[in-house]
């Protein structure tokens, strides 16, 4: 497979890693010093594209992808906003698309394992349920896109709440409280973590926590390269629920 990756930082350089002990080959690699040559023509020397940046500069990425007909998966998080306009431009130019707010196959488990606990608790109204992500301390958006995936897989199978809001922790002891229909997600900063997501149901007499932990960047890489491979070839908006077949 031929792969051009937009956005070499941490993840950008996992994934050449990874592909080139897999035999794939990286023909083109965009970052910001030579966004020149992030044309059409040098696109098209990749079988598909792999988009990790900023949430800033996604959606335009995205664009310049699919309007030079070449399949893109995305992993950067913090665009949401973006989305459905992506999904048009996708449209708009029978293009292929894939997105994962995380491509770790474990943490797609652990999404299925949330919506199904969430479903559980349903009617439990003794448990009150809260979210806790941490992560490295150069990520820029809060709360984690894993996180938000999380919160909306719990807000889909329980009445009690209608929506989540987010808090970061900056110093130690602090006490968050979000108003009874709301899902508190508390994001906090550390120094070398690559991610981990706790959702806790607390009642007064018991606590049922579920948690997922990634121990470094490859399983993001992995996946994505993964979701590439799996891309080529076909047409439309995707996402990890379809290639893992859940
Ligand atoms: N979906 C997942 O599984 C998953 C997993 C891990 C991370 N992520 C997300 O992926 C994104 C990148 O993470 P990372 O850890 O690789 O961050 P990073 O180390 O900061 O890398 C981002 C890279 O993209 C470059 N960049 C910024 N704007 C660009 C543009 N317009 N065109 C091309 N390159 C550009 C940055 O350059 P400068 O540093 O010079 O700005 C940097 O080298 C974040 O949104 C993160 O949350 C997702």
């Amino acid at each position: 497979m031929k792969i051009a990756l937009i956005g070499f930082g941490k993840m950008g350089k996992t994934i050449k890693s990874l592909a080139e002990q897999a035999g794939d080959e990286v023909v083109l690699t965009i970052d910001v010093e030579n966004k020149a040559h992030f044309t059409a023509d040098n696109l098209r020397l990749a079988d598909v594209a792999i988009e990790f940046t900023r949430p800033e500069t996604a959606l335009e990425n995205v664009r310049t992808c699919l309007e030079a007909g070449i399949p893109v998966v995305c992993g950067t998080t913090g665009w949401l906003d973006g989305m459905e306009e992506a999904k048009a431009i996708c449209e708009a130019n029978n293009g292929a698309f894939f997105y994962a707010s995380n491509y770790s196959v474990g943490v797609n488990i652990f999404f299925a394992v949330n919506r199904y606990l969430a479903m559980l608790m349903d009617g439990q109204r003794q448990y009150d349920v809260r979210m806790e992500e941490v992560h490295h301390t150069q990520k820029l958006d809060y709360p984690s896109g894993t996180a938000i995936t999380l919160a909306q897989g719990v807000l889909s199978q329980i009445s009690t709440k209608t929506d989540w809001q987010k808090f970061l922790q900056t110093t130690d002891n602090q006490q968050f409280e979000a108003a009874p229909n709301l899902l508190p997600i508390i994001s906090k900063r550390e120094e070398n973590v690559p991610g981990t997501h706790v959702v806790t149901w607390h009642s007064s007499v018991d606590t049922i926590e579920i948690s997922h932990v990634a121990h470094s960047r490859e399983g993001f890489a992995k996946g994505a390269l993964a979701a590439a491979r799996w891309l080529v070839g076909k047409r439309g908006c995707f996402g990890m629920e379809e290639m893992l077949g859940f």
